[in-house]
């Protein structure tokens, strides 16, 4: 007689034996590159003035390392700033809009967030256009003589834009891409990005904290010809006299950087170079496309994003046949008390669903062996509920 206690009577309920090796698919901050190891980060700038020679090198190197993996082109400045991909993007917001109408697109969490702050804060009253969860909305409604905001990857719904063709070589406004959970994932066409943030700890599996801005040379014209009617805070300062100040650009931070996350970064991007050109985005899509099969062999998973143009490779969101919130944490929590996966369990502005990081730090295998655990924490929760 079968142990029904013990054995949920459902397809995929027998505890797998083989754990990923790195069970690690937060969508940030993300796993850390394979074969990190804190021991291993150069220490010789910690305990050191940021300005000093050493300090400033590593800064420099970091930017350096970031422009080549990126393949930004000389017109592009990159910089390091406080306050994490937050920080970097509400720098851009308050030093550069209001100098023309604004349109803010919104399909998910974060860019509902920079609509608050440009309708709430700034008061700039954006034209705003929305999708629901899931979605993509009709990049071909934006009327480029207007600023525009967007997110190039929603982290919360799984949608990205496809590419940057949306965006005209003959805008009058700027572009403003938060690109936290997009870059090094996917190939940017730096000409058509104006501004554009990101924090080190998405793809790069780095420490939050920092923020890198980069500005292309419209920005720079913007930033050097308007001055916002509101006051700035000295941490979004970026020009002085009315002109940039380009020792940002060269690793001289507004404020003091913690060096500890920038040997991190270093190392990470050390890492990323080692894979050779393209390496970064590769292990992505390898990533995604393994989740992509677990999905298509399983009728109970689904995918949020319903395009698969614009759906992510990173922040993969999933769909679950019936589940609530209650239901996915009971399937969270079942695989973190295993620990064959943390923290899987989609964005709480999300609709209830799964969310697992495919970006490059996680390995394809960790993200082939999820599969029967899926099943078996589906199980579970199916029994359970
Ligand atoms: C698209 C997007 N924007 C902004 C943020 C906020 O990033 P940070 O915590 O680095 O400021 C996140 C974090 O997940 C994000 O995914």
């Amino acid at each position: 007689m079968t142990d029904t206690a013990t054995a949920p009577a459902v397809t995929g309920a027998t505890k797998p034996t083989t754990k990923p090796a790195r069970p690690f698919f937060s969508s940030g901050p993300c796993a850390k590159p394979p074969g990190w190891d804190a021991s291993k980060l150069a220490t010789d700038s910690l305990g050191r003035s940021h300005r000093s020679k050493i300090g400033k090198q590593r800064l420099q190197y970091c930017i350096d390392l970031m422009r080549e993996l990126l393949n930004l082109p000389d017109t592009h400045r990159i910089g390091i700033v406080p306050g994490s991909d937050t920080g970097a993007f509400e720098m851009a917001m308050w030093t550069m809009l209001g100098a023309r109408p604004v349109t803010a697109l919104a399909w998910e969490s974060f860019g509902e967030g920079w609509v608050t702050d440009a309708v709430k804060q700034l008061k700039i009253d954006p034209t705003v256009i929305r999708a629901d969860y899931g979605q993509l909305p009709d990049l071909g409604q934006i009327d480029w003589t207007n600023d525009v905001l967007f997110t190039w990857n929603g982290t919360t719904s799984g949608v990205r834009v496809p590419n940057a063709d949306f965006i005209p070589d003959t805008r009058e406004g700027l572009s403003f891409a938060d690109a936290t959970s997009g870059v090094f994932a996917y190939d940017i066409d730096w000409s058509k990005i104006d501004v554009a943030t990101f924090s080190w700890q998405k793809v790069l599996g780095g420490e939050g904290g920092h923020g890198v801005l980069i500005l292309g040379p419209r920005a720079v014209e913007r930033l050097e010809s308007y001055t916002p009617a509101w006051p700035l805070p000295k941490v979004f300062r970026l020009v002085s006299k009315g002109k940039l100040t380009e020792g940002i650009f060269k690793g001289e931070t507004i404020n003091t950087p913690s060096m500890l996350a920038v040997e991190d970064c270093i190392a990470s991007l050390e890492w990323a170079k080692s894979l050779g050109a393209g390496g970064l985005i590769a292990r992505s899509d390898a990533n995604a496309a393994a989740l992509d099969r677990i999905v298509a062999e399983r009728d109970w998973l689904g995918h949020l994003a319903q395009d698969p143009a614009s759906r992510s490779k990173t922040s993969v969101c999933l769909t679950v046949e019936g589940a609530d919130e209650a239901f996915i944490k009971a399937m969270a929590g079942a695989l973190e008390k295993e620990g064959a996966a943390f923290d899987v369990a989609g964005y709480r502005d999300a609709p209830a669903g799964l969310r697992i990081w495919c970006g490059a730090t996680v390995d394809t295998a960790d993200i082939e062996a999820l599969g029967p655990w899926l099943d078996w924490a589906y199980a579970t929760a199916k029994a359970a509920a």
